[in-house]
């Protein structure tokens, strides 16, 4: 009939992640997703994680429509791959998306990849470009993210230095999109969330009343590459910056049990360190405003620390975040107990150097990222037709 508009079929985006930190950078996709009518959002989850991925789920209102369960405890590489590659396949089939969505490098990210390729569909990828150049650091995120950029449809880089790393790549500039990191819409969500409900961020009250008038340092820890001697390190080097009396540690310690029986060994009982559960993301917002200096191997508290304005110390070789260090909110300090305990004395000991850190610093985004993530999803799909 002539002037009558006929709705155009919504496109279907099958939103793939697993862990901790791909759900805390996806969330706010999906709900950009989710409420605009262009598209229709299907979330799978393989469950890589379980406890500290429902903790996320939870809090951001996020009900998968797909739940592979796959986590086996100290689960080895092969056997989580092959399940994830054959699980996401099957979901691939049953949901018939019309793109697949990724973010960043874990095994999920990878196998979902990999899964969609096989189906010749197109692969989104959600913090595309970060490359430490060597692949055993990160291990094995480096790898995985390279093999999800050899096939990724539209890459969506962080910063400027993503970008040219895959441009340098051979990768089509033109699919190429710098838009900032989604960790950065997902941290000022959660502070807005906080500020309307303070008792979101509440369950640290009582370590906050133990340790008052003491200077917090949070710690988190868990690359598979820091396993054994690396552990054991950090460790030392917490028992040794705990023994100040002006300073306290709270760490909440990751499920991986190769990082727990180290921890619960070396720090149990110490009167200045609290080993607590992993926190759910609003109280991990609140470690991050009571610490006066982040000591981790966390990826994702690399850009959240700096956009603080913590100091943040990162327990590793190299970084696929430069950003951070070049700005000089962040350092890289390595895994030798004696580099970190000399790296935190000098922080909490000289206040020009500590000050000479604590700028806040946000390379990683303005906030706005998934915005702009769903109007280029817009503009693919709208070329395509
Ligand atoms: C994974 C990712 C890593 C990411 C990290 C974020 C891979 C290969 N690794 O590492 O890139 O930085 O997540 O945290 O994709 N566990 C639980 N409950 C949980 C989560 C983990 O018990 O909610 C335990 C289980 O024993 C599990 C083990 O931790 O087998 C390891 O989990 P896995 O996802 O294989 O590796 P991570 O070290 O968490
Ligand atoms: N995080 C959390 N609770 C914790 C520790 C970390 O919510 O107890 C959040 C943190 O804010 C960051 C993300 O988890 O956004 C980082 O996850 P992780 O360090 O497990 O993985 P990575 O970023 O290294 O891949």
């Amino acid at each position: 009939m002539p002037g009558t508009m006929t709705a155009q079929p919504s496109t279907r985006i099958l939103v793939v992640f697993g862990t901790r930190p791909e759900a805390i950078k996806l969330f706010p996709v999906i709900h950009a997703l989710k409420a605009d009518p262009r598209f229709e959002c299907v979330v799978c989850i393989s469950a890589q994680h379980r406890q500290m991925l429902d903790q996320v789920l939870e809090i951001a209102g996020i009900v998968p429509d797909h739940d592979l369960d796959v986590m086996q405890p100290d689960q080895t590489l092969d056997a989580l791959t092959a399940n994830l590659l054959t699980g996401l396949g099957k979901v691939m089939d049953a949901a018939q998306p019309d793109r697949v969505i990724v973010q960043g490098d874990t095994a999920t990210a990878m196998a979902g990849a990999l899964a969609a390729y096989y189906r010749k569909l197109p692969v989104d990828h959600v913090e595309a470009g970060l490359r430490s150049g060597n692949i055993y650091h990160p291990w094995p995120e480096e790898v995985n993210r390279k093999i999800i950029g050899s096939m990724a449809s539209l890459h969506f880089a962080p910063t400027e230095t993503s970008r040219n790393a895959l441009v340098n790549e051979n990768v089509d500039p033109a699919r190429v999109h710098v838009t900032g990191n989604t960790v950065i819409d997902a941290l000022h969500w959660v502070t807005a969330e906080i500020e309307r409900q303070p008792s979101l961020a509440g369950g640290l009250a009582e370590l906050e009343a133990r340790f008052a008038g003491k200077r917090i340092i949070g710690v988190t820890s868990h690359r598979r590459e820091n396993f054994g001697e690396g552990m054991e390190q950090i460790a030392a080097a917490i028992r040794r910056i705990a023994a100040r009396s002006d300073t306290a540690v709270i760490f909440p310690v990751h499920l991986n049990p190769n990082v727990r029986k180290v921890m619960n060994e070396r720090l149990s009982g110490l009167g200045n360190v609290a080993l607590i559960e992993p926190l759910d993301y609003p109280h991990f917002a609140r470690l991050l405003s009571l610490a006066e200096i982040m000591l981790t191997d966390s990826g994702g508290v690399q850009e959240e620390a700096p956009a603080l304005g913590k100091p943040v110390l990162v327990m590793r070789e190299t970084t696929e975040r430069p950003e951070g260090v070049a700005a000089g909110t962040a350092r890289l300090v390595g895994t030798s107990a004696e580099r970190i305990v000399t790296e935190i004395s000098t922080l909490l000991d000289d206040r020009e150097a500590y000050e000479a850190m604590a700028r806040a610093h946000n390379p990683f985004g303005d906030g706005q990222t998934s915005r702009r993530i769903v109007e280029l999803l817009a503009n693919e799909v709208r070329h395509q037709a």
